[in-house]
């Protein structure tokens, strides 16, 4: 298999980047990379690394499940948020053909449409309940926790329509749970109800679980190549495993925005897709780059403004929305361009008539070439205003790249977590904003606080 690559040509001094990284400073941190690197290989497997682990591990009662049911149902709801829902979203976009939903069942090989509900808005719940064919729906509540406020509320609004249309026997049938093996309420309701349940290991958090049945599940129930995808972070792994410093993709990726940061103040980390399939790994990233590194003391409590911000952005549409910010606005970004090597697809672009032979230049070009120029043509124009960027090129997106790719940037967050001696694997920011909507919902033990909140 064809690897990815890493372009850092564009990051680096010289010509018209006056404010880029010379080789004084990368051999400076070159240590610091390897340090780091070491840090996250001795702790693998252990604590909040138990997701390396992950690649090796056999997908095979996931596979069974997936197999045991296909052709049952019409729909596969996944409910679940933030780590518990951009992996399953990340993978549906990058592999299942566009517009799944619409293709008629022998096109899907009668594998499942699949809907995520990854917020508690009425008015699209509603919406989705009212198209689904309850009778012929399978729903997957994915919560680490199984305590999640938004999606406990989902899975208490589906279990009640599901008793309505299927009766309370039948319920189990259209339910499977993806929780903590011990604790949590899911748990438990799956221990009192027996639906079938997936376990996300104790040491997995939300945001580095793709690679575990939160994502592996609907990906299997939909008929993507679960192994390949494990395969392809394998690959990684071993790569990551038997390289150093800055010949380390992960360690590359990470030391590029960090010392973007620190030596630049360019605090914001966008990611840029030029493939629509690659469209919503950058969202998943935004969310694993920001709850990782986002954080206000580090490991030894001292105070610390740590956080590159990561945009979300995709080639070519927001070449059109936030190109011109990024050429002349405030020199605070590092850009990744996510590129592809080779598209599934070749569409020409036809030679135009004489009436508008303005367009010729398009004429007996193809789309992907036409992508491709532009994506080109981004970097260098930006290099030209001295804005940075660096390249990450899939060779094609396929189940392999795809998981070599969440791998790398899982492991490049873990390792940019030790460049900035923070822990990557918490989100404490995120607790009082929880512990104030219990405090509205009226839940009990958060009085006080409820008498707090203007
Ligand atoms: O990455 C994380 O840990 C979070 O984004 C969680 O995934 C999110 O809060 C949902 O948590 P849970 O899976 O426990 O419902």
């Amino acid at each position: 298999m064809d690897r990815l690559s890493l372009d850092l040509a564009r990051c680096m001094a010289g010509g018209t980047i006056a404010r880029g990284l010379t080789p004084e400073m990368m051999e400076a941190l070159r240590p610091r990379l390897d340090e780091a690197l070491a840090a996250v290989h001795a702790a693998a497997g252990t604590g909040w690394l138990e997701w390396t682990e992950l690649p090796a591990k056999d997908p095979g009662a996931l596979v069974s499940y997936a197999a045991a049911n296909h052709g049952r149902y019409d729909a596969l709801m996944v409910i679940g948020i933030g780590g518990s829902a951009l992996g399953p979203i990340a993978l549906a976009t990058a592999l299942l053909p566009f517009y799944w939903n619409e293709l008629s069942p022998t096109r899907r090989r009668h594998m499942p449409r699949l809907y995520v509900l990854d917020n508690v808005d009425p008015d699209e719940t509603v919406a989705l309940l009212d198209r689904l064919d309850l009778e012929r729906t399978l729903v997957n509540v994915i919560s680490k926790s199984g305590t999640t406020g938004e999606s406990m509320a989902g899975y208490l609004i589906i279990k009640q329509r599901l008793e309505a249309v299927v009766g309370p026997r039948a319920v189990k049938e259209h339910l499977v749970f993806t929780t903590d093996p011990a604790g949590g309420t899911l748990r438990q309701i799956g221990n009192e109800t027996g639906v079938p349940m997936f376990d996300l290991g104790p040491g997995i958090g939300g945001r580095f679980s793709v690679l575990s049945p939160v994502g592996l599940l609907p990906a299997a129930l939909t008929g993507m190549d679960v192994s390949g995808l494990l395969a392809g972070a394998a690959d990684m792994a071993s790569w990551i495993e038997e390289s150093a410093g800055w010949d380390n993709p992960a360690c590359a990726f990470a030391g590029v925005q960090y010392l973007n940061d620190v030596e630049f103040r360019r605090r914001i980390s966008v990611m840029m897709p030029y493939s629509a399939h690659l469209r919503d790994i950058a969202d998943w990233y935004r969310q694993l780059w920001a709850e990782s590194l986002g954080k206000s003391v580090d490991r030894k409590g001292r105070p610390i403004d740590c956080g590159p911000t990561p945009v979300k952005s995709l080639g070519v549409t927001d070449q059109h929305s936030q190109l011109q910010l990024y050429a002349e606005g405030p020199d605070d970004k590092i850009i990744t361009f996510l590129g592809v090597g080779e598209f599934a697809q070749t569409l020409q672009i036809p030679a135009p008539g004489p009436e508008a032979e303005a367009l010729s230049y398009l004429g007996g070009h193809t789309l992907g070439g036409l992508l491709w120029a532009e994506q080109r043509a981004t970097a260098w124009a930006l290099a030209q205003k001295g804005r940075p960027s660096l390249t990450i090129t899939v060779p094609k997106v396929e189940a392999r790249s795809v998981g070599a790719l969440m791998y790398m940037l899982e492991m490049a967050t873990a390792v940019a977590g030790e460049l900035y001696d923070i822990d990557a694997f918490d989100q404490p920011g995120v607790e009082l904003s929880k512990k104030a909507t219990y405090a509205l919902m009226g839940r009990a033990g958060y009085e006080d606080l409820a008498g707090r909140i203007r």
